[in-house]
């Protein structure tokens, strides 16, 4: 298993090119099997989450085909040969059940493994399939399995969501483009990555309005074509990276970032003293004055990200005075809070909450990465830390980042990929 070496204290200047969002990506992917024609997707993030959507695609009998040698161009398309969603993929990446609601939607059944349990919650399936009953699907659970069936196509209705669901969201507004009439979804999840996805859906011939609001009108039709769409840039691996910005009190350009994709973070950074604006090309970030504390909520966009959460932390272990940071979305979402305190950060967690106080300095660690944005807030503490960081598990942080030693050494940082230990 691969571990980074980071040896901390550099202050990071430079450009760092934002890349596709993982977010987007996969659902973007998944919206393949709403047609058999291509759907040409550019600025695909090389990371090992779309390798994974890409083999769980080709196993439903998809195309899925590299333009280029950079593999950022993908072409997928092809007829659907099964219907079912295998456990072996589903369990290792929980957005796989986003191919449930095209597979109904286009072939009528669909077998999709439960995802179970993950590192950062229960998170259960229940609005997902409720939704579909509500546009007369079938469903029963069988040996681990969704079997989701309607033989006679699915049917528009008014859903309305109990929580702002991304998933349930998604997968429900890409069932309903190919429903019989109308499709409503009140309450609906407003993240930029549903924008761009109903923004691809529309190009395939898909009738979505509403967009960017809580509540989705989806017009059903026969059928979608082909089409080409450009991923969104990923807001998370930008804040992630403002955030390395903030906590080595740096000056990086984020080429490609969106600052209106930031929603209420942009209000966090400035509060606690790191400056974030609109540039050409991205957006800059940059402090030059000591880190302040303050107290964050997570909350559905345009709230403050829990993908967030984490990076945030670590910035805040080192701010002058305590912070409070209140997880809403996911419980058991503060794993990375022991690791920290062994670099000498001082969290306490209470339920849903976790106080930080501030420290006047980390120092560097062996630390274990646990989930994909909790692996990379150790990371950002290692950055600021004297003397060397070890974090090993990197393969959380490939399921979501693209070249992050590349990346990171490029603006200043002293740090190394070890392959092949433990
Ligand atoms: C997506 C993102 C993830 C992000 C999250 C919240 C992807 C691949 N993942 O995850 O990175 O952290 O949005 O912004 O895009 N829930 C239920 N029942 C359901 C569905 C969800 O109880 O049917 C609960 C979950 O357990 C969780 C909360 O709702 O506590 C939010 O989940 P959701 O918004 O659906 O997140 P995901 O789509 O799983």
């Amino acid at each position: 298993m691969d571990r980074f070496i980071i040896r901390g204290g550099q202050r990071l200047s430079g450009e760092i090119h934002i890349s596709g969002a993982k977010n987007a990506g996969l659902k973007l992917m998944a919206a393949g099997l709403l047609t058999s024609e291509r759907l040409i997707l550019s600025n695909v993030p090389q990371i090992a989450d779309i390798r994974l959507m890409a083999q769980l695609l080709r196993q439903h009998g998809i195309d899925v085909t590299a333009q280029d040698d950079s593999g950022r161009v993908l072409a997928i398309g092809g007829e659907v040969t099964s219907i079912e969603a295998p456990y072996d993929i589903v369990s290792k990446m929980r957005a796989s059940i986003l191919v449930l609601g095209p597979l109904l939607a286009r072939m009528r059944k669909a077998r999709v493994s439960l995802p179970g349990g993950c590192a950062i919650g229960t998170r259960p399936v229940d609005m997902h399939l409720r939704g579909l009953e509500a546009m007369g699907a079938k469903i029963s659970l069988e040996n681990g399995y969704i079997h989701a069936s309607a033989p006679k196509g699915l049917q528009g209705d008014k859903i309305v969501l109990p929580f702002a669901s991304v998933g349930a969201t998604e997968n429900l507004l890409m069932a309903a483009t190919l429903a019989k009439g109308r499709t409503e979804i009140i309450n609906a999840a407003r993240e930029p990555e549903i924008s761009d996805l109903a923004t691809c859906l529309n190009r395939m011939g898909a009738r979505i309005t509403g967009l960017g609001t809580g509540s989705l009108i989806i017009d059903g039709v026969d059928a979608l074509h082909g089409a080409e769409h450009a991923i969104m840039p990923d807001r998370i691996e930008c804040g992630t990276y403002a955030c390395a910005a903030g906590i080595t009190g740096g000056d990086v350009l984020l080429v490609g970032g969106q600052l209106q994709d930031f929603g209420a973070a942009i209000q966090s950074f400035e509060e606690c003293g790191v400056e974030v604006s609109a540039a050409p090309g991205g957006i800059r970030v940059r402090r030059d004055q000591p880190l302040r504390g303050v107290d964050i909520m997570t909350e559905p966009f345009p709230g403050f990200p829990t993908d967030m959460q984490a990076q945030f932390m670590a910035m805040l272990s080192i701010a002058e005075g305590a912070s409070m940071i209140t997880e809403t979305i996911f419980e058991n979402r503060f794993m990375h809070v022991p690791e920290l305190n062994r670099m000498g950060a001082h969290i306490n967690v209470h339920k849903s909450s976790a106080i930080i106080r501030g420290v006047s300095r980390l120092s560097g660690a062996p630390v274990m990465a646990t989930d994909l944005r909790a692996s990379f807030s150790l990371i950002l503490a290692g950055l600021a830390a004297e003397g060397e960081t070890s974090v090993s598990r990197v393969y959380h942080l490939d399921r979501g980042y693209e070249k992050v030693d590349e990346k990171l050494a490029a603006i200043g940082a002293d740090i190394a990929r070890i392959t092949g230990d433990s």
